[in-house]
């Protein structure tokens, strides 16, 4: 039975690394990107008990800086199901390990679409929020993919591009 509080959550926690980071001494954006899929993906999978594949990183924000030997924490949830997507929450805290105070650096929202051996969609168990702040999270989760497939039609329309 599938228990839905471990099921649809997910954390990585790590400390970035001097590889990780620019000539600045940031956590290169890409990097941050990767670990936002990374942990997603596992989100994805935990829940659909599938291979995924990342349909659409919508509105990723780059708050604070994540500086080398920070303690980097990127948290993952499921907000929303359709029929094969699986819409997730992710939000990356990073803190000094001698001290108390954690920041968010990062928010998105991103997409996954589960698929079968021959990398078609197959249907995912359903997701019902149930707080108010998951209830809130869905509805944000929906303006974001709106506005996702709202570009796409743009690009289309407007430029001709597929
Ligand atoms: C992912 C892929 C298979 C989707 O193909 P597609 O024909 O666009 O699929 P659909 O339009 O049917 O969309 C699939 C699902 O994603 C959702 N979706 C599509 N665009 C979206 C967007 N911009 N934001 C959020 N969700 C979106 C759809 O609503 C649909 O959900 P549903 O099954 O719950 O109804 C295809 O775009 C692809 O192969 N992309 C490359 C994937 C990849 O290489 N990822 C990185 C490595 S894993």
């Amino acid at each position: 039975m599938m228990n839905k509080y471990n099921d649809s959550r997910i954390e990585f926690c790590f400390l970035a690394e001097p590889t990780d980071v620019n000539f600045g001494g940031k956590v290169h954006g890409g990097m941050v990107m990767k670990w936002i899929d990374q942990a997603s993906y596992a989100c994805a999978a935990k829940w659909s008990k599938r291979y995924s594949v990342t349909v659409s990183a919508n509105g990723i924000r780059f708050i604070r800086p994540i500086l080398v030997g920070q303690m980097v924490s990127v948290s993952a949830q499921i907000v929303h199901t359709g029929r094969s997507s699986m819409h997730i929450y992710v939000v990356v805290r990073a803190r000094d390990p001698k001290e108390n105070s954690t920041v968010i650096t990062n928010r998105c929202f991103i997409t996954f679409m589960a698929t079968d051996e021959s990398g078609y969609a197959v249907k995912v168990p359903e997701f019902t929020p149930e707080s108010e702040e998951e209830k809130m999270l869905e509805q944000v989760a929906m303006h974001a993919k709106d506005f996702a497939k709202q570009l796409d039609q743009d690009f289309d329309d407007k430029l001709g591009w597929k």
